[in-house]
């Protein structure tokens, strides 16, 4: 029997999520795969994906490689997230799916999304991946769609592991025969990495060297992107789509961050994942404190202070407080000891263009959120927000006439 394979592979990790969540889980490597079998099991090749510009460029690269078409949304302004209001009735129209962000874990307006998907009898897909601990109306992200992905690389800092949420038991064991079609064979070696990784990381934190750590591997060039986006490299873009639905030919954008996206990880990650699961409460405990606080301060949105301080805080995986000269910004928290990413700049219409995407009608907001949002993470907020106030940071205000949220929380 091959290193790693016993029984329902990863099913002990999706009884502890479907025991979370309330629904079927199927375990995979990442987030990105999940969404990848959802979107192939639920999609015809050809079709249209509404999705916010706003967000992870691999994102990007999975609607692409499952061989559909990303149609960009207009976004709310204060969180980066879908503005079902302003989609154009002709675009609902001509849409096979709707993929929702909840970027950094601040929900999607997720009851209209299901409304109009249900009307247009199209799926709706959750991106969990930074929601695991997000509810809209008591009931968690990840419950209202066709399916939901979830990452365990977010929350508990895992650095592999994700789930697929679906509705019933058939569907789920549909789904994980399709999964297990997709898995590479995993290697120890690679599993030693993937356990050993996240312990030198904080190992770097406490001993206070992420500074020393992150520049030396930015001079050696050892970091994946030495920008907010990956090279996009059109060309090859192009030539892969005509291999497309699969995964092979856009595995250099897809793999990027997350190498072992589609690997079959052993006992050794998948234990390693379980323990840090059973501490995911007592994290998003933590990351509700560090809400809190960042609330309070002078860069949250005025729906995040309302919101925190009318119905408590959400435990969200980062804060997007807005800043002003917020690329200056982020390099010089480095010299605090702070490396912000899951920055998503510029949005990815600007990013891939039309012959990618189709681009948003109302690109304003992208372009403004994606510019002044500075992900900031609860957990060390205490410290971040000393090193805002150090940096004498400016608050950034959305242009004027831009309407408040008006549904959804926060
Ligand atoms: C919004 C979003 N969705 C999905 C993913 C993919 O998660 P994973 O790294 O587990 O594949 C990411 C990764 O950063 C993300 O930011």
């Amino acid at each position: 029997m091959p290193y790693g394979s016993y029984g329902t592979y990863g099913s002990r990790l999706a009884a502890a999520m479907t025991r979370r969540l309330g629904r079927e889980c199927v375990y995979t490597p990442s987030a990105r795969l999940a969404l990848y079998l959802a979107l192939r099991r639920w999609c015809r090749p050809g079709g249209r994906v509404l999705m916010s510009p706003v967000n992870d460029d691999v994102i990007l690269f999975v609607v692409l490689a499952a061989g559909l078409r990303p149609v960009q949304a207009p976004v709310s302004v204060w969180d980066g997230n879908i503005d079902p209001a302003a989609v154009p009735e002709p675009t609902w129209r001509d849409l096979d799916a709707v993929l929702t962000t909840n970027l950094y874990g601040v929900p999607d307006r997720v009851r209209e999304l299901r409304d109009r998907c249900a009307q247009l009898g199209i799926p709706l897909f959750e991106d969990a991946a930074h929601a695991i601990g997000t509810h809209v109306d008591g009931q968690p992200i990840g419950t209202f769609g066709k399916a939901a992905a979830f990452s365990l690389s977010k929350h508990v800092a895992g650095m592999a592991g994700g789930f697929l949420a679906v509705e019933d038991a058939r569907t789920r064991r549909e789904l994980e025969l399709l999964r297990d079609d997709l898995l590479l064979p995993g290697r120890l070696r690679d599993d030693l990495a993937v356990t050993l990784r996240p312990l030198a990381r904080s190992g770097v934190r406490t001993l206070n060297l992420v500074r020393p750590v992150w520049r030396t591997m930015q001079r050696l060039g050892l970091l994946e992107r030495d920008a907010y986006r990956m090279p996009l490299r059109a060309h090859r873009l192009a030539a892969a789509a005509r291999e497309a639905p699969g995964l092979p030919a856009y595995d250099p954008w897809v793999r990027v961050d997350l190498h072992g996206y589609r690997e079959r990880h052993g006992p050794l990650v998948r234990g390693q994942l379980g323990v840090r699961l059973a501490r995911l409460d007592a994290d998003l405990t933590r990351r509700r404190a560090g809400v809190s606080l960042l609330s309070r301060t002078p860069w949250a949105s005025p729906e995040l202070r309302a919101s925190t301080a009318h119905d408590g805080p959400v435990a969200l995986f980062r804060v997007p407080l807005l800043v002003q000269d917020r690329d200056t910004l982020v390099d010089r928290l480095v010299r605090h000891g702070v490396v912000a990413g899951y920055v998503y700049d510029p949005p990815l219409d600007d990013y891939a263009g039309a012959e990618f995407v189709d681009p948003s009608p109302d690109p304003a907001a992208a372009r403004w959120f994606a510019a002044h949002a500075l992900p900031a993470d609860p957990l060390i907020a205490p410290k971040l927000a000393t090193a805002l106030r150090r940096e004498h940071t400016k608050p950034a205000h959305p242009p004027v006439g831009t309407p408040p949220r008006v549904s959804g929380h926060p």
